[in-house]
């Protein structure tokens, strides 16, 4: 049995596609069976379906609260099997009806080495700070903004002359592979969500 994984994102969707590159082949564990989106015409649409992967539109605007909308994706995701979900780019509060839902099977990536920089515009955030090293984490989603338990993260350095696109395309190379290498954690059981926060298990345990 392959570990259903829903992806969520709104934007261009280079995380969404290399994630279907590095998991949906025979004989990994988890899978990416399905994208759903907020912004029609998000670029992300455009290679959900290249890749043929299952990928469904709702549109906030059409839905009378946030709850409303939040309770719609949650029951497309039942609808279709899913076991754990990842945010990619996805420009939205995720609330408590999908947290709660997902507790300990969601998973944001944010470009920046979080507790820094939290929120929009991490990057440009970073440049501002002038700082030496920046990079990308992989956390559980909980209600917060970037606040959820970290699983891992992957640093670059950053360079006097980076702008905020060099530096953001330079972070993105490392998120692709961190994210898959999470969702391949937690797939297999080795990465869960305990009591204290991430717990990392061994695979004999
Ligand atoms: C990534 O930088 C991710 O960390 C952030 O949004 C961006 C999405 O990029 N949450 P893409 O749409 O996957 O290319």
């Amino acid at each position: 049995m392959t570990f259903r994984v829903a992806v969520l994102a709104s934007g261009s969707g280079s995380n969404f596609e290399a994630l279907c590159h590095a998991l949906n082949s025979p004989h990994q564990l988890a899978h990416i069976a399905l994208l759903i989106c907020n912004v029609p015409n998000a670029g992300v649409l455009v290679r959900a379906e290249k890749l043929g992967v299952p990928h469904v539109v709702l549109t906030p605007g059409d839905f009378a609260s946030r709850m409303a909308f939040d309770e719609a994706i949650l029951k497309v995701l039942q609808d279709n099997k899913i076991e754990a979900v990842c945010l990619a780019g996805y420009m939205r509060l995720v609330g408590p009806v999908l947290t709660r839902a997902f507790r300990g099977k969601m998973l944001n990536i944010h470009p920046a080495l979080l507790p820094s920089f939290p929120g929009l515009h991490a990057v440009r955030q970073a440049i501002e700070k002038r700082v030496k090293i920046s990079g990308c984490t992989v956390h559980f989603v909980d209600e917060g903004i970037d606040t959820g338990p970290i699983i891992s993260q992957a640093s670059v350095e950053v360079f006097d002359t980076d702008t905020e696109e060099t530096l953001a395309a330079r972070i993105l190379q490392k998120e692709h592979k961190l994210y898959a290498q999470a969702i391949e954690g937690l797939a297999s059981g080795r990465i869960c969500l305990g009591a204290q926060g991430t717990e990392f298990k061994e695979p004999h345990e």
